[in-house]
């Protein structure tokens, strides 16, 4: 049985009561160790009654210091009406605990969770206002997670009614030194920002602040979203982010004076000052800061699930991960509309197929030549966008507030028989709900809409909002929070899974709501077909998006483009900026359970007809992972990850390279004794060039077992990707 360290006190996790109840208000400090003893959280109260935390490696035994992370960091809040609650507290009490998270995940990227953990409860009073609140933190090997909840008796007379207005949140995060941060900006509307690579000294976030926009950008402080990831001088990596945000902001992180580190600013709204308003009792989301050694292991940090509630939806057996196609990227290489009107008006135009031929993509027959792409290549979904009506005015500022039911598709487009089609062929649409960034009507119509969806048997929808909300309300705010969630609630009660677009960031939902399968939250794909060069995605976007968003949870970023030049389609200067090894590789170093290949199906085929010999590849893709073996990697630079099938004898490794060539050595020590294995491995060739040669790859066969070394070098903008079958099993 393990002992637990807490403040001096032994405690056992197996029987773990409340143990320390000290009393009286002049308690000063109290610490917790985790239960591997490797870090250790101090609260401590100074003269002036300020309670701050402070996190760091624990010291070993005889040792009486060791490497601090966070500096004394203050807790606290600013109210209306009361002003700022963050000194002048009694310390009334002091509670602390043990517990453990374990859990199975239906489908994720491993299958099942243990974590054990110290936990500490204070109990303060704000001398001045009478407000009580108490902090709770729970410590875990890997990170801590800290949250505050008000309750109602204690604080109904200091705010003088059951309610808090919140106007800001004072929580500390002190980094210690000046380390380098991979970073977006605290954008309260959208995440589709540029990431960058910079010291935290050096962050300025403001400039993206870019109001006039269909979906403006919001960044009224300097301040950076979160996952925000960091490496301290000592080679420590943190990230910081958020656990099971409800019915509250979303937090972005304050760039503090040098030495400050970050504190907490919560997304506002434009219709009142205070950012939070909440009837009590009511807990804060948890704020979580991860601590791993090696940055790539953050990949497989689950402090964030662990602070969610367990699953309230069991196993979800309606909802199958999967590969997908869509009759989507069609439409951003300008060969098919998603609006039916300006599909006739363009039919024959230059460059299309036979004169007179509707460019509406999702057209019945269209729709079925794509379900007949997917049978043949064993991909589990089609996502059709433009199917309903509503697309000729969704961008119209006026138009836009009534443009979509979700119900009623185009005269062009019999969802019907295409369902059944699919059906026939082991194909599912996904479904596809563009709310034209008004989430009012959406929340009117979710019943009918996923009523349809339950009634022809389909289970995933992708959902966007794009625009800004005509309400005053930005998309991060308490109101997009509680339109996010109302959604997914909604959702599961028709056994629908939701991939939002534009959504608000995944803080670890997915545990509690096994249906909020993956969503956006990010610069995606599409940002390379936005024709403007400064708009695409630069080869370090990819790195970026591994050690901040995706680190949130599940990412639709939507790969597997192989025609990477858009030939045909768009100007000579429209590219993505990826090798053909890049794009697989991120399929594996990107988690989401289900997957977009992303491309039309012509581009899959060579120029003789047959498929793309990186096909087979993508055919046997798996969205639903046993375990993760995070393998190498650099905040900001690249991720080697391996994955085991869920259930199977199988596993893929893959590997991104960021903005420069990049030597890796790949150890196949995650694979059990004694078993000898194929690998098929796509790489980019030596001539491989994201930029001029985006199509070379090299595909070989070879054996490992654990032991085996490989060495290749991913090429800037590229990677490689690689399937690994027991051998046997592989004699073709
Ligand atoms: C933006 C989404 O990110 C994209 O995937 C979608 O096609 C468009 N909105 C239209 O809904
Ligand atoms: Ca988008």
């Amino acid at each position: 049985m393990r002992v637990l360290l807490l403040g001096g006190l032994a405690l056992l996790t197996a029987c773990s009561k409340p143990s320390s109840k000290p009393s009286g208000g002049d308690l000063t400090e109290a610490f917790l160790v985790s239960p591997d003893e490797s870090l250790r959280v101090t609260f401590a109260r100074s003269a002036d009654g300020r309670v701050s935390y402070r996190l760091g490696a624990n010291p070993g035994e005889g040792a009486d210091s060791a490497a601090t992370y966070i500096l004394p960091s203050t807790l606290g809040f600013e109210l209306e009406g009361l002003g700022r609650v963050d000194s002048a507290f009694e310390m009334l009490d002091v509670v602390k605990s043990a517990g453990n998270e374990s859990y199975s995940l239906p489908w994720g990227e491993v299958a099942n969770v243990n974590a054990d953990y110290g936990a500490i409860q204070l109990s303060l009073k704000h001398a001045t206002t009478g407000v009580s609140v108490t902090v709770e933190a729970r410590l875990f090997d890997d990170g801590l997670g800290l949250r505050y909840t008000f309750y109602k008796a204690p604080n109904r007379e200091a705010l003088g009614s059951d309610t808090i207005r919140i106007l800001e949140e004072l929580t500390g995060f002190r980094v210690s030194g000046d380390p380098l941060v991979n970073w977006g900006p605290g954008d309260w509307n959208s995440y589709e920002n540029r990431l960058e690579f910079t010291p935290l000294s050096k962050i300025d976030a403001k400039k993206y602040d870019d109001r006039p926009q269909l979906i403006s950008r919001v960044v009224p402080n300097n301040a950076i979203m979160t996952p925000a990831s960091m490496r301290l001088a000592d080679g420590t990596h943190l990230s910081i982010h958020e656990a099971d945000l409800v019915d509250y902001p979303e937090m972005t992180l304050e760039v503090m004076p040098v030495g400050e580190g970050l504190r907490s600013t919560l997304a506002g709204s434009q219709n009142r000052a205070a950012k939070a308003v909440r009837a009590l009792p009511f807990s804060t989301p948890w704020r979580t800061i991860a601590v791993e050694k090696r940055a790539i292991d953050l990949l497989n940090n689950h402090l964030v699930l662990n602070l969610n509630p367990p699953n309230q939806l069991g196993e979800v057996e309606w909802f199958e991960p999967t590969t997908y196609a869509g009759v989507w990227w069609e439409m951003f290489l300008g060969k098919g509309t998603w609006d039916y009107a300006s599909g006739q008006s363009a039919a024959g135009s230059a460059g299309q197929a036979e004169s007179g031929v509707s460019k509406h993509a999702a057209n019945t027959a269209n729709v079925k030549r794509y379900i007949d792409f997917c049978a043949a290549n064993d991909i589990g979904g089609l996502l059709v966008e433009g199917w309903n009506t509503g697309w000729e005015v969704w961008l119209d500022s006026a138009a836009r507030l009534e443009a979509f039911d979700f119900v009623t598709p185009y005269p062009d487009y019999d969802l019907r028989e295409v369902v059944a089609y699919g059906k026939s062929k082991g194909v599912d649409i996904v479904m596809h709900h563009e709310t034209s960034g008004v989430p009012e009507r959406y929340e009117q119509q979710l019943d009918t809409a996923f009523a349809l969806m339950q009634a022809l048997g389909l289970h995933i929808v992708k959902s966007g909002y794009v625009g800004n909300y005509p309400n005053g309300e930005w998309h991060h705010g308490q109101y997009g929070v509680r339109h996010y969630r109302k959604v997914f609630e909604t959702a599961a009660r028709y056994e629908v899974a939701v991939n939002p677009h534009e959504p608000i960031k995944p803080t670890g939902e997915r545990r509690t709501f096994p249906n909020a399968i993956s969503g956006e939250g990010a610069r995606g794909m599409e940002y390379n077909a936005f024709g403007d060069y400064t708009q695409v995605n630069q080869p370090s976007h990819l790195p970026g998006l591994v050690y901040t968003r995706c680190l949130a949870g599940p990412f639709d970023y939507t790969p597997g483009i192989f025609n990477l030049e858009m030939d045909g389609y768009r100007g000579p200067d429209d590219e993505v900026l990826s090798t053909l090894g890049g794009q697989l590789g991120t399929y594996v170093v990107i988690y989401a359970p289900i997957q977009m290949i992303a491309d039309i199906p012509e581009s899959y085929l060579d120029p003789d007809g047959s498929y793309h010999p990186a096909m087979p590849y993508l055919r046997e893709m798996a969205t639903n992972w046993d375990e993760t073996y995070p393998l190498a990697g650099e905040l900001g630079e690249y991720a080697v990850v391996a994955r085991k099938v869920r259930n199977e004898n199988r596993y893929f490794v893959g590997g991104i390279a960021g903005d420069r060539d990049r030597p890796v050595s790949v150890k196949f020590d995650f694979l059990p004794e004694g078993v000898e294995y194929t690998i098929d491995l796509y790489a980019d060739a030596d001539d491989a060039h994201y930029r001029n040669n985006k199509k070379a790859l090299s595909i070989t066969r070879n054996t490992v077992s654990r032991g085996s070394t490989l060495d290749l070098t991913m090429k800037r903008g590229g990677g490689f990707g690689a399937v690994i079958h027991i051998a046997e099993a592989r004699q073709d």
